[in-house]
């Protein structure tokens, strides 16, 4: 059982903030990614339809017998809550522990929050971290744009277009005061230079990708599902749009080749086949 891989999906790239903290936390670990390339963004779609893409992403996920599976992903986890009651296995979303290291990283009390638009309109880490200290003060920005840049490559923070959309979308949380920002989408974790270039080094930076990593080896422990293996895990990614369009971002992203493990998979068909 503790050989078997740990299934993490996203809508595309952003998950893999995740992954690279999972592989430094649990090296000897083997992991299954899916980024849903071929469907993103998630987070400009309806509710039913972002709930419909997760059950069809676990479900692939769990045709590779993973033993426990990550929603790397804000827009699911904020939106599709049910599917945590449907699995097998254990499962976490993104949204108890980013919202948790929030909450301790706070000096201010006044904690922002950015995220897809979906992911906004649930108020899904507003709700959790109100849930653990009603004092704290959140506001709230959506930020759909950052995934698009993410996903075509644009995450230099020296590249002025990013810069300009930075401060576009993030001058009211400026002006506000905040100290601590959740970056609630995990692709956001990847445009963080710039992030943090322009909010300035006293505002501290929540990465949703890393604090489930972290998390997720937790529930792990708990569960007794560890792999106690000496040598080290693999990873292997499979996404539903082209391979080359992953590849080059992901390489940039997590500073090495992932090029002979990168699969292509018709999601559409496979889930038909798996969900009857
Ligand atoms: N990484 C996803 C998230 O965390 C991106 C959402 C999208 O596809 O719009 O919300």
């Amino acid at each position: 059982m503790s050989e078997q891989a740990i299934g993490v999906f996203d809508s595309g790239l952003g998950g893999l903030t995740a992954v690279k903290e999972m592989v430094k936390v649990l090296p000897q670990e083997n992991i299954i990614y899916f980024g849903d390339t071929a469907r993103v963004p998630y987070g400009s779609r309806s509710e039913e339809t972002i709930r419909q893409y997760a059950a069809q992403d676990a479900a692939f996920l769990l045709s590779k017998n993973v033993k426990m599976i990550i929603a790397a992903c804000g827009t699911v986890s904020s939106v599709a809550t049910e599917l945590k009651d449907t699995l097998p296995v254990p499962f976490t979303g993104v949204v108890i522990p980013t919202a948790t290291a929030a909450v301790r990283a706070t000096r201010n009390g006044k904690v922002g929050i950015i995220g897809t638009s979906a992911t906004v309109r649930s108020c899904s880490y507003k709700n959790e971290i109100l849930r653990q200290n009603e004092k704290i003060t959140v506001y709230q920005q959506d930020c759909p744009l950052f995934v698009n840049f993410v996903e075509n490559g644009f995450i230099s923070e020296k590249d002025p277009l990013v810069q300009l959309l930075v401060e576009r979308y993030l001058c009211d949380l400026k002006k506000n005061g905040i100290d601590t920002l959740i970056l609630g989408c995990t692709h956001f974790p990847i445009i963080a230079e710039a992030i943090s270039d322009y909010l300035g080094k006293n505002v501290r930076l929540i990465d949703s990708g890393k604090e489930t990593a972290l998390y997720a080896a937790n529930i792990l422990n708990n569960h007794g599902l560890l792999n106690h293996s000496e040598t080290i895990g693999s990873c292997s990614y499979y996404v539903s749009d082209t391979v080359e369009g992953f590849m080059h971002t992901a390489e940039i992203f997590l500073g090495k080749s992932v090029h002979d493990e990168v699969k292509h998979i018709n999601i559409e068909k496979v889930a038909l086949r798996l969900q009857g």
